[in-house]
């Protein structure tokens, strides 16, 4: 393929490029091997990053006429150029070619074979290892953000389902054991709340990774005198990284966003644990639209929820790519090395994973129909109360490790009739404890015993009714205006 661009009438053949499609070619007498050649080339991955690298280039071209590096005519015609690449590549004609190894030779020949010698202009004082750092930083700033949008919308869906859900009892647990009984509402404002974080911290990576390399060259830095701040206000970075080697060399800000990746496919993940429980014969609990569902072809009677554990099973692809690149990354000296091209394609595998992840979830979660008797007969029939008269008897002067006792005693005699305890007569009641009296089936009622836990951060409906308001508030002074 070296010498395919003979047969391609817009590439020039500059004495500079050593005469075959290698930029660099001019030292080289033996072609690159074919397997080294597909090996090498990243283009395949890093062309998703062709508008950041337009983008750069022509921040980069317009600093350089401003500082007098480049003439006005070379930079109208490098834009004017870049322009047409771009219109190209966005109409889907535009020919990638393995043997340019990368989105940014690919679109530089492009470029120079449009205008000519101009074109090998633009390279002035830049180099490869400061160009990918700055796409890279594009690209995920523009991903990261379309993230925390998505994350924004799915706690918006998850607060209007605790609005419509507010009266929905279902069994809390521990140890995956019914303990106590909860307000729907609580536990989907449970999510909202871990999802809120994730979203702070893709802002947080968002904001180490706003930063401009731009300018740091190979490593060292230039000669030219090019202005670093200019080039990182017009590509909108908050500054210019204030030392050239770091800039080459560190890929912190994706470890970080994958971190924060990782952290929210496991929320999602767990999310989706629970659905696929609760929406098992077993529990009963919800049914998952048949829109995010599937068939059985051999079952007749079932119904997957695919979604929900491809959601949880792509969660391992997201921790893979954290652990791909720390472990890619770990032995590096300083500065650029070419073990750091294989950072983007895990980067950019765990953010569309991600996405798809969160889209699924905004499709499905409105459409989840409850089963509100069912959720409520498993919180009441599984002594979900026995703390509530434990403490019924503390409020009556007895010791806690004393009550936890005569209520134990009361959950096998229920057991033994195989009722609940608010079931129980009240001389069975009595027979353990003479401090019970008949107020004692009023705190045993289920709604009772929920509205009793009305703590900060409680599942009873006033507190709830808070957290909502409060958690809409704040869905409120985040939207984008
Ligand atoms: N394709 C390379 C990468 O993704 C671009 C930087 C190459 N720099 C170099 N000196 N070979 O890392």
């Amino acid at each position: 393929m070296s010498g395919a661009d003979r047969d391609d009438p817009a590439a020039p053949t500059p004495k500079s490029a050593g005469g075959d499609g290698r930029m660099w070619g001019g030292r080289f007498q033996e072609a690159t091997d074919a397997l080294v050649q597909r090996v090498n080339a990243s283009v395949d991955v890093d062309r998703a990053l062709a508008e950041e690298d337009i983008e750069g280039s022509l921040a980069h071209a317009a600093m350089l006429a401003a500082q007098g590096i480049l003439s006005d005519e070379d930079e109208a015609a490098i834009r004017e150029g870049l322009e047409a690449v771009r219109a190209d590549i966005r109409a889907g004609r535009f020919e990638w070619r393995e043997d340019l190894e990368d989105v940014h030779m690919n679109i530089e020949r492009a470029l120079t074979g449009r205008i000519g010698p101009a074109g090998g202009r633009l390279h002035t004082a830049r180099s490869r290892n400061d160009q990918v750092a700055t796409d890279l930083r594009l690209y995920l700033r523009r991903r990261q953000r379309a993230l925390e949008e998505l994350l924004l919308g799915l706690r918006g869906t998850l607060v209007e389902l605790a609005e419509r859900h507010l009266d929905v009892i279902l069994p809390g647990y521990t140890h995956l054991q019914v303990a106590q009984p909860v307000r729907l509402a609580h536990h989907l404002l449970a999510y909202a709340e871990m999802f809120a974080r994730d979203q702070g911290r893709l802002a947080d990576a968002r904001a180490r990774t706003n930063v401009s390399p731009l300018g740091a060259g190979a490593l060292a830095g230039t000669g030219f005198p090019i202005d670093r701040h200019l080039t990182a206000r017009t590509l909108g970075f908050d500054e210019p990284s204030r030392n050239s080697l770091d800039a080459v060399s560190d890929r912190d800000f994706a470890l970080e966003t994958l971190a924060a990746l990782a952290i929210l496919m496991m929320h999602l993940s767990r999310l989706s644990e629970e659905l696929i429980l609760w929406s098992s014969q077993e529990f009963g609990f919800v049914t998952l639209p048949d829109s995010h569902t599937t068939g059985s072809s051999i079952m007749p009677q079932k119904k997957n929820p695919d979604v929900c554990e491809l959601v949880r099973g792509k969660t391992g692809r997201v921790y893979g790519s954290l652990m791909g690149l720390l472990t890619v990354m770990k032995g590096l000296p300083l500065a650029y090395n070419k073990d750091m091209q294989e950072d983007k394609e895990g980067v950019i595998d765990a953010l569309d994973t991600a996405e798809d992840a969160l889209r699924l979830y905004l499709g499905m979660l409105p459409k989840i129909t409850v089963h509100a008797a069912r959720t409520r007969a498993a919180a009441a029939n599984a002594f979900s109360n026995a703390t509530d008269l434990a403490d019924y008897l503390v409020r009556k002067g007895l010791p806690f490790r004393e009550a936890h006792h005569v209520v134990g005693r009361l959950v096998a005699r229920a057991l033994e009739l195989g009722t609940g305890l608010e079931e129980l007569e009240l001389p069975v009641l009595r027979a353990e404890s003479p401090l019970i009296g008949d107020d004692v089936y009023d705190v045993l009622a289920l709604e009772t015993v929920v509205d009793a836990r009305s703590s900060y951060g409680g599942t009873a409906r006033a507190e709830v009714e808070r957290q909502i308001a409060a958690a809409r508030a704040a869905l409120d002074a985040e939207a984008t205006p």
